[in-house]
């Protein structure tokens, strides 16, 4: 088993594109697209082999496009196990406006899951014979999968000494916060959506992550900013990490790709300040490439040097 296990539900295959303009009802002619397999947990998967670690994607496909997005798991060489679904995975869409620089991105809902088939995904964790160190359970939950299912994963790994990793939003976020978790990296809406009312500066994000941890909720909570950076809790400590600025080609994957260097540096045992530079080297090298194709390890450590350098720090906060 490998170190770094990544579960997806709901992946997809990501199509990305661009076009001068976006008008409605004209025939919009778009440049070459870009195909990429997407998903949370994959792109998290993505991203820490290219690191070099040892990781594994776990994900449910199914379809034509499911087996499309399982040769392309494989060009990539990633070390992956798939359990097959009746339903279609989805496509997702993603067109650059070069006249503006804006993205639109479109989601689709994912296919319908049976109870046979998202129980056999918690079989099959529930019956690894080593348990991985870190579990990232990361992206969308699928229609006919109930809101509890990370929580629900969440509980069967607590046996081991596996440290479960959360990325999602909604019902499903809350549930799995209300079992308990090793690290939670909500965005600012997701974080928003969890406290019932709008975050509008530091104090009151830092109050809504400090609730998350004292209520046993997550040990680590990552709360991502966007451009502004992260600001990081813990149950003794408080940190604001800044933004790297860099030319951006598209946004797709930027938290994906925090999640992935913060989760391979923790399991390298790095300082938590260290893993906090790596997150945003990586969130910030994700945006200089187009749609979902992510970073390289080469960029990431540019960037990386380039936070060193620039000593613009890590600061704690009260
Ligand atoms: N415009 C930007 N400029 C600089 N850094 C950015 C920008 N957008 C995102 N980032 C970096 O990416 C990290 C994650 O971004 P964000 O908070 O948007 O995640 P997210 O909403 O989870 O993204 P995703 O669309 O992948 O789910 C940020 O903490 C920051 O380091
Ligand atoms: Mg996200």
């Amino acid at each position: 088993m490998a170190e770094i296990l990544t579960l997806t539900l709901n992946p997809a295959v990501d199509v990305a594109t661009s076009v001068d303009r976006i008008v409605d009802t004209r025939k919009l002619r778009c440049s070459t697209a870009r195909r990429d397999p997407g998903g949370g947990g994959i792109n998290v998967a993505r991203v820490v082999h290219r690191l070099g670690a040892d990781c594994e994607a776990l994900y449910m496909a199914g379809g034509v496009p499911g087996l499309t997005l399982s040769a392309m798991i494989e060009a990539e060489g990633l070390h992956a196990t798939r359990i097959g679904i009746a339903g279609e995975t989805r496509e997702n869409f993603s067109v650059r406006e070069t006249s503006s620089g804006r993205e639109f991105r479109f989601v689709l809902p994912g296919p319908l899951l049976a109870e046979t088939e998202w129980q056999a995904c918690l079989r099959h964790i529930g019956g690894l014979a080593v348990a991985p160190r870190y579990l990232v359970l990361s992206g969308s939950v699928p229609p006919g999968v109930p809101d509890d299912i990370y929580a629900r994963v969440a509980t069967i790994v607590r046996q081991h000494d596996t440290r479960v990793v959360l990325d999602t939003s909604g019902a499903p976020l809350a549930a799995a916060l209300a079992a308990g978790v090793f690290l939670v990296k909500p965005s600012l809406s997701e974080l928003c959506t969890l406290a019932g009312h709008e975050l509008d500066d530091d104090a009151q994000r830092l109050d809504a992550a400090r609730k998350i941890v004292r209520d046993g909720g997550a040990a680590i909570v990552a709360l991502t900013l966007g451009d502004q950076g992260a600001l990081v809790v813990t149950a003794d400590r408080a940190l604001r990490v800044p933004g790297f600025a860099v030319p951006v080609s598209s946004s797709i994957g930027a938290g994906d790709s925090f999640l992935a260097a913060m989760v391979w540096s923790l399991n390298r045992g790095m300082k938590f300040d260290e893993t906090l530079r790596y997150a945003v080297a990586a969130a910030s090298a994700s945006l200089l490439t187009e749609g979902t194709r992510l970073c390289d390890r080469e960029q990431i450590e540019r960037i990386h040097r380039e936070l060193e350098l620039a000593g613009a720090d890590i600061v704690s906060v009260a």
